[in-house]
């Protein structure tokens, strides 16, 4: 039985709460509006107790509620120069950005390479209200563009995954920046399968993995967290990833980072410790 990914009673609440729609843009409220409260519910129990469809109408209010506390918990600013590691296409991080520190002086910064999701992700991003840097790069390299203690907050969505399998498969040669992402899916998949079932997955990547969070650490503020989300697609499943890697990619990275004695982590209250991270720098 899968960990669920939050307390259902209490998500409940919020799901029928009177502002609870706040977060959504207006064509999510559309797609919101079109289902009953009951649907709404037993879409959100899905939702938490087994992995993600894509198409579950209440995922993108759900990813940015629970945002919008990761984000209260760890800082209680007005602006926020926030830094995301390889958002790919993924919006939901800028869209909470833009909602709640709607200021002169809030930047979200990207750091992607993968050329058709960046161009998606800037489709995506255009309209919103803030100033929205990207760099074309891999986060290993942050510290060129980045100077020493200018971030307040680094934020990884689903994508501990995503650079584990591309440092794996470029590794092998192929190209990550210039394909489409799905067309090298399948072999990211199979590599990073072998390599866990072979249990070398810590040998071929934790070093450059750790340099990643390193990195992180040194851009970011004192005192300033790092905010690691994890979950499962049950697409990722459908494509022959390993259930029992999807499921613990968080308890198996977290190992790496603490061993290592990178940062401290801190355990807020409402975030199940399998699926997020709060990492603070000391
Ligand atoms: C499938 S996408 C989406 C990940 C996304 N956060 C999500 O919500 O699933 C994965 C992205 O991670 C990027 N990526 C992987 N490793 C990276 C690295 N070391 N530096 C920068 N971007 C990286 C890829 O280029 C790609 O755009």
């Amino acid at each position: 039985m899968m960990k669920p990914m939050d307390d259902l009673q209490k998500s409940i609440l919020k799901l029928k709460a009177e502002n609870a729609v706040d977060v959504l843009s207006d064509d999510e409220k559309n797609i919101w509006n079109n289902f009953t409260e009951i649907e709404r519910i037993e879409f959100l129990k899905d939702l938490l107790e087994k992995p993600v469809e894509f198409d579950n109408p209440v995922g993108i209010w759900y990813s940015k509620t629970k945002w919008s506390e990761a984000l209260k918990a760890v800082t209680n600013k007005i602006s926020l120069c926030l830094l995301e590691i390889a958002s790919g296409a993924n919006d939901i991080v800028p869209q909470t950005v833009a909602r709640l520190y709607c200021h002169k002086d809030t930047v979200y910064t990207t750091v992607n390479l993968n050329k058709g999701l960046t161009d998606e992700f800037k489709r995506r991003t255009k309209q919103l209200p803030i100033k929205i840097d990207i760099i074309e790069d891999a986060a290993q390299k942050i510290e060129d563009y980045i100077g020493t203690e200018k971030i307040d907050v680094v934020v990884f969505e689903h994508s501990f995954n995503d650079i584990i399998e591309a440092l794996l498969v470029e590794r092998d040669g192929v190209d990550t920046i210039n394909t489409d992402w799905l067309d090298i899916l399948p072999e990211m998949v199979e590599t990073v399968n072998r390599e866990y079932l072979n249990k070398t997955l810590e040998s071929s990547v934790k070093s450059e993995f750790l340099k990643i969070i390193s990195s992180c650490l040194d851009v970011l503020k004192q005192d300033s967290f790092i905010i690691v989300n994890q979950f499962q697609f049950q697409y990722s499943l459908n494509v022959g990833m390993n259930p029992d890697l999807l499921e613990n990619y968080l308890p198996i990275t977290r190992k790496w980072i603490t061993d290592a004695g990178l940062g401290e982590e801190i355990f807020f209250e409402g975030f199940e410790s399998q699926w997020w991270m709060f990492l603070k720098k000391k």
